[in-house]
């Protein structure tokens, strides 16, 4: 089975625009797509890719070896991204590249606990060594804890009584498997099969979200990636639902923005200047082939901005 199929790939390298010697990152080298697209630029100088899933790295490793020389593989949280490139005695880059959430891999594989449809452990941590399990969450936060989850990760707008489905269910029977959680949703919804599914996707995303901090994460590590570009340098992310595009749309703008006074102030007194310039004012998303041979592009939405020539990092 085939490991991911990259979304957006014309589109990521076009707006990423590699150049003869720069020097770019690939912030979520899954199964290496992206990865291997820079690398086959014979001009550019090198990439370095980071996951913080063991498994992705050892498969894009294997995948990826002809290109060695040019390629370093971290295997770390791209929030720690600017710590992780000072020890490589890298102060600035030309190009990054986000393609966020998991792989196919990830949620095809039933022990990673990702999919709803997949039978597994309740597991869905990205890096499957350290942090909170699914099955952790599901059966030791309140009602209140788990509703909110799912309001804020999922918008899920019935997430009070999901959560206090879930909360009665594991009373009588600890909730282990991905089988279990989904259970819960089918025997109360019965009666709606049409929801159901969507439900279920939704109930599932936000215990990822929440798990991995996908949210707050993106948020810092858009900031420090904006500031390691080079002048000229490019941020490129690929977002796969609303509530990521947010923030990827809300960080974009604020950088281009310059000035964050308050409106009542008559003279600028922050002396902050636009550090970027956004170069898709819309949303760049798949076309109709892309997703009709990949329904993971469907949800898919490109947005780019050049860090401005003159300003320093
Ligand atoms: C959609 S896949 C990327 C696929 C890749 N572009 C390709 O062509 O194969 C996202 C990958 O990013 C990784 N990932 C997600 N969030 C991450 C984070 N905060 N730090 C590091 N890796 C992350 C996931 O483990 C997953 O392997």
């Amino acid at each position: 089975m085939t490991y991911h199929v990259p979304v957006l790939l014309k589109e990521s390298m076009e707006y990423l625009n590699l150049k003869k010697g720069g020097i770019y990152v690939d912030a979520t080298l899954g199964g290496g797509g992206h990865t291997e697209s820079m690398l086959q630029d014979p001009t550019i100088k090198q990439v370095f890719a980071f996951d913080q899933d063991e498994d992705a790295v050892n498969y894009a490793s294997q995948r990826l070896t002809n290109y060695k020389d040019k390629l370093c593989i971290i295997k770390s949280n791209f929030s720690e991204m600017r710590t992780e490139l000072a020890l490589q005695k890298i102060k600035g880059v030309d190009g990054i590249l986000f393609d966020l959430g998991v792989s196919s891999h990830q949620l095809d594989e039933p022990s990673r606990g990702f999919s709803f449809d997949r039978a597994g452990d309740l597991d869905m941590r990205m890096d499957g060594h350290t942090g909170m399990t699914a099955k952790e969450l599901i059966n030791t936060y309140s009602a209140e804890e788990l509703a909110k989850i799912f309001r804020e990760c999922g918008e899920e707008q019935a997430a009070y009584k999901i959560a206090q489905w879930i909360v009665s269910a594991r009373a009588k029977k600890k909730l282990n498997t991905t089988q279990d959680l989904t259970d819960v949703i089918d025997t109360q919804m019965r009666s709606n099969p049409a929801l159901v599914t969507k439900t279920k996707a939704r109930i599932f995303q936000a215990i990822r979200i929440y798990l991995n901090r996908e949210l707050e994460l993106l948020e810092t590590s858009l900031t420090d990636s904006i500031n390691l570009l080079n002048p000229g340098g490019r941020i490129v992310v690929i977002s796969y639902h609303s509530l990521e595009d947010r923030i990827v749309k809300t960080g974009m703008q604020q950088a281009a923005k310059g000035c964050i006074c308050p409106k009542s102030v008559l003279k600028c007194v922050c002396q902050q200047r636009p550090k970027v310039k956004i170069i898709t004012t819309k949303p760049i998303i798949a076309s109709e082939g892309e997703v009709l041979n990949n329904s993971r592009a469907r949800s898919a939405k490109l947005r780019a901005a050049e860090k401005i020539r003159g300003e320093s990092r």
